[in-house]
This record gives C-alpha cells, sequence and structure tokens, in this order.
C-alpha cells in the first residue's frame, strides 16, 4: 500500500518568551505512516501534542528534528509542494468574516490558482454537497457551529487535495451536528479522501477512524485499529472501585484471587480490576471488601474501550 503521510521521530521543543527559556516539549519522537485511502485518528487529552503534529504536517510549525512527509516530500524543505496536495480544516475557526460562504470558497480556489470557470462549478457543488447552497451569499456571522465547520470543510477541498487534515472537527458540536459531521467524513473517505483526525473523543476515534495512534505528552502510547486496541486492555472488562481511605494491600492481593481477573491497579482511593469474565465478580469484590472492612463509596463496571486502555496506559482518564 503507499503511504502519504510519514512520521518518523518527530520532535518540538518550543521556547515561549513568557516563560523565559523553559523549553516546552510538545512532540517527544512520534512515529507512524499514513496509507493513501486512510481513515486515520490521532487521540490525546488536552495539550498532548496533536494540533503542533498537524502543524508540522501542514507546513506552519516547523519540527525540531525528525521526518515529515507528505507523498515523499519534507514538508519542511518544499511546503508549497505540500500545500497543494493537503486540506487542512484547523481546530480554530479562521473563516473570513467579512466574506459570504461562497466568497471564501472562490478566493481560496484562486489563491490556489484553480481557472475561473472551474472555480465557481467547484464552490457551487460544495455548497450544495454540505447543504449550505441557501446561504451561500450570506456572511458566516449568524451560522452556527455545524455550518461553520462544514464550510471549513468545504474551504479546504476547493483545491482537491488528496489528503485532508482536521483538527478536532465536532469540538463544541451538539450530538446531532457531531453525527452530521460523521456520515459527511465517511462518504468523503469512501470517496478515497485520506483523512488524518484529530479528537479527544475515543467514541469518535472508535467510529471513524481504521487505524488510531493514542498520543500524550507528546509521546505515541500506542497505534492500532479500534478493534485491536481494546482487545489490548488486559481483560478487557474493567472494574473500578472508590474506597474511603484508600485502599489496603490486603483487600488487593484477595481481589487478585477472584475468578475473572487478570490485573489489578490501586492508587490513592481507587482500585481498577481488569478482567476477562463479568459474571459475579462486582458481587464478589463487594463481599471481600465487606469482610476486609473496606468502604466501597462508588464501583463503575464498564466494557472494553479506548477510554479503559488510555486509562490503564497512563492512569489518567481521557474524559474531562
Ligand atoms: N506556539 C507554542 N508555544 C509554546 N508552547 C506551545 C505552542 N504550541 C503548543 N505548545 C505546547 O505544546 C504542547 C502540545 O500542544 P498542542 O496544541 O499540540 O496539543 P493538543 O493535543 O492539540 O491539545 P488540545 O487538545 O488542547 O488542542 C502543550 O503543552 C502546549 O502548551
Ligand atoms: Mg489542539
Amino acid at each position: 500500500m503507499e503511504t502519504v503521510i510519514t512520521v518518523g521521530d518527530l520532535k518540538k521543543t518550543f521556547t515561549p518568551k513568557a516563560r523565559k527559556g523553559i523549553e516546552v516539549k510538545a512532540l517527544d519522537g512520534i512515529s507512524f505512516e499514513v496509507s493513501r485511502g486512510e481513515f486515520f485518528g490521532l487521540l490525546g487529552p488536552n495539550g498532548a501534542g496533536k494540533t503542533t503534529t498537524i502543524g508540522i504536517l501542514t507546513t506552519r510549525v516547523l519540527p525540531s528534528s525528525g521526518v515529515a512527509q507528505i507523498e515523499g516530500i519534507d514538508v519542511a524543505r518544499d511546503p508549497v509542494s505540500v500545500k497543494r496536495r493537503i486540506g487542512v480544516v484547523p481546530q480554530v475557526n479562521n473563516l473570513d468574516r467579512s466574506l459570504t460562504a461562497k466568497e471564501i470558497l472562490l478566493f481560496h480556489a484562486e489563491y490556489f490558482g484553480i481557472p475561473k470557470h472551474e472555480r465557481e462549478e467547484r464552490a457551487q457543488r460544495l455548497l450544495e454537497r454540505f447543504e449550505l447552497s441557501d446561504r451561500a451569499n450570506e456572511k458566516i456571522n449568524g451560522f452556527s457551529g455545524g455550518m461553520v465547520q462544514r464550510l471549513k470543510i468545504g474551504r479546504a477541498l476547493m483545491h482537491d487535495p488528496a489528503i485532508l487534515f482536521l483538527d478536532e472537527p465536532t469540538t463544541g458540536l451538539d450530538p446531532q451536528s457531531r453525527r452530521a459531521m460523521w456520515e459527511l467524513l465517511t462518504e468523503l473517505n469512501q470517496k478515497g479522501l485520506t483523512i488524518l483526525l484529530t479528537t479527544h473523543y475515543m467514541e469518535e476515534a472508535d467510529q471513524l477512524c481504521r487505524r488510531i495512534a493514542i498520543i500524550d505528552h507528546g509521546k505515541l502510547l500506542a497505534l492500532d485499529s479500534p478493534a485491536q486496541l481494546k482487545r489490548s486492555v488486559p481483560g478487557g472488562y474493567l472494574i473500578e472501585l472508590q474506597i474511603r481511605g484508600g485502599a489496603n494491600g490486603t483487600f488487593s492481593e484477595a481481589l487478585r484471587s477472584l475468578t475473572g481477573v487478570v490485573e489489578i491497579k490501586a492508587e490513592n482511593d481507587r482500585v481498577r480490576i481488569y478482567a476477562d469474565r463479568i459474571e459475579g465478580l462486582l458481587a464478589n469484590a463487594m463481599r471481600l471488601a465487606g469482610e476486609q472492612n473496606v468502604m466501597v463509596t462508588d464501583a463503575h463496571v464498564s466494557e472494553p474501550s479506548l477510554e479503559n486502555l488510555f486509562l490503564h496506559l497512563t492512569g489518567r482518564s481521557l474524559r474531562e
């Protein structure tokens, strides 16, 4: 399969003036490749390095070291050639407020040197496809979050790129607009567009992406298909117990011997029980707690999920 995005041991250190020489390691050596036609996800919490990765791949940010290539072209060496091949939907709304929706599209295409008649035709087609035709001649002030997002994607596609980068495309959208966005992106991918998307919603990555790279603190923690990633959580099932005063070693040891338990992780006032069988386990754990005078104040059972995996890898939740 043809590789269209190559990232190799990529590092980026910022030295913000405001912090007087204290370095921020935004990317600490991440590597991955994306094939033509793939739907690839970068999943990670705030500050993980998602926007920095997209920034480098889209020529907006210079890497400190490592490899970043689009269709074999080094992004830092030949940004002009790279820009022609990619469409970018940034995290922020950077649409020009003084232009109408249609003008935004036309202006972008003109910038990329698309001939006039073609610009018109493409703008018309994209406005229709993204259900913006009836608002084509309006400025974007009154547009909903979903409309702004669709217009940003339309603009990114005006010069017919082979690869689309989307930085958290559904953050701030209501559930219905999010679903509509998922359908739209799936359709674009099915028509052959390679997509790299960042998100901190695991359901989104799970639903859309063929492969997901989980990143945190500028490092790649895991990279695989959603199904394989979920399978890599020890046991799969997770029971979380909240314990008043914290768990003691004897309780953790006793839990370990219960049927189905694969791994126990205890820290502060929480015990996590990773298990491959869930039947009766919560009841047995509660019985043990009772016997040992351990006070369980909350219990939560979850199925195999990317959230479980992130928790397993980092000890932290991906949810805010
Ligand atoms: N221009 C910059 N100057 C200084 N530090 C920066 C700059 N850009 C990013 N950083 C820092 O680099 C780290 C990674 O930031 P980045 O924006 O890539 O994360 P992110 O995964 O996109 O987070 P979010 O989910 O909040 O968008 C953070 O610690 C951030 O503060
Ligand atoms: Mg970001």
